[in-house]
């Protein structure tokens, strides 16, 4: 049962990251002269050129922190569900990835993100791809309806990560599978960083120790959970050691030997 006092604490939260990602998401509408992102932090995850084909202020908006549809096995035809799409840019490859006889659709909470991932769409063409403004606790996606869900950088921003994760068991077909890309704890916070809305927000005071985020998509359901990564960045400092980037690969059981 969640308190009132806790519930108050989550729209706290919940409004400290539309806003922060608000503000990246107009920052991304009106830049950016064509040398600008590739030294986000975002685009040293993709190899070199994997973003050249998308518009600018889609990729000017990229604040992952790995790259989910590289790691994803993606086939033709298939339907893909972004987490936190943010911009669009792994939604884009991900179209690009399944084909026109495959589609994407990609769920963010902060509209200026949706309208932004929206407005790239229409200059890319992309018709296999739309966006969906909404919370990923609760999806508003048909049960059963897709292939294979990627997120990258957001659960960790989530303030109900067991809804999280059971929702990406109901709209997954059996057999489909979640391939993440997300931010854990591998050490401990300081006290200020760790009650700071902001460093929420941040994608740092929001995380799970890693055995706890491996637990709950455990305790949803899924199996096959294949993990990499879970050290820090190598130019970390001080408590940015206590955090590290993992890439979670995990099944929903169902489909062996079943159903044609
Ligand atoms: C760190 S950004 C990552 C965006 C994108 N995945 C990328 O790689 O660029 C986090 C995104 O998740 C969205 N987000 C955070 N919590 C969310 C929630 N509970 N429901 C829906 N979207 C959420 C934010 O609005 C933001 O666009």
């Amino acid at each position: 049962m969640t308190t009132s006092k806790e519930a108050a604490e989550s729209r706290k939260i919940k409004l400290a990251v539309v806003e922060q990602y608000s503000a990246v998401a107009q920052r991304a509408a009106s830049c950016c002269g064509p040398s600008e992102f590739p030294e986000s932090r975002a685009a040293k995850n993709y190899a070199d050129g994997a973003l050249s084909e998308l518009p600018e202020n889609s990729v000017a908006a990229a604040a992952g922190c790995g790259n989910p549809v590289a790691l994803a096995s993606l086939k033709k035809g298939e339907t893909v569900l972004d987490l936190g799409s943010g911009g669009g840019a792994d939604a884009f490859l991900a179209a690009k990835a399944v084909g026109p006889e495959g589609r994407v659709i990609g769920i963010d909470m902060t509209p200026d993100m949706v309208l932004l991932a929206r407005e790239s769409a229409a200059k890319l063409g992309q018709e296999n791809v739309e966006f969906r403004l909404a919370e990923i606790e609760a999806l508003p996606v048909e049960s059963g309806s897709v292939d294979v869900i990627i997120s990258n950088c957001v659960i960790n921003l989530s303030t109900d990560k067991d809804a999280v994760f059971r929702e990406a068991m109901r709209v997954l077909r059996p057999g489909g599978r979640v391939m993440v890309s997300d931010i854990v704890l591998v050490g401990d916070l300081p006290q200020e960083v760790a009650d700071d809305p902001e460093s929420w927000a941040a994608c740092v005071s929001g995380a799970l120790p890693k055995d706890e985020y491996l637990s709950k998509i455990e305790g949803a359901g899924f199996n096959g959970i294949e993990v990499e990564g879970g050290t820090p960045r190598p130019d970390a400092e001080g408590w940015r050691q206590a955090i590290a980037t993992i890439n979670v690969r995990a099944t929903k059981p169902g489909a062996e030997g079943c159903c044609a």
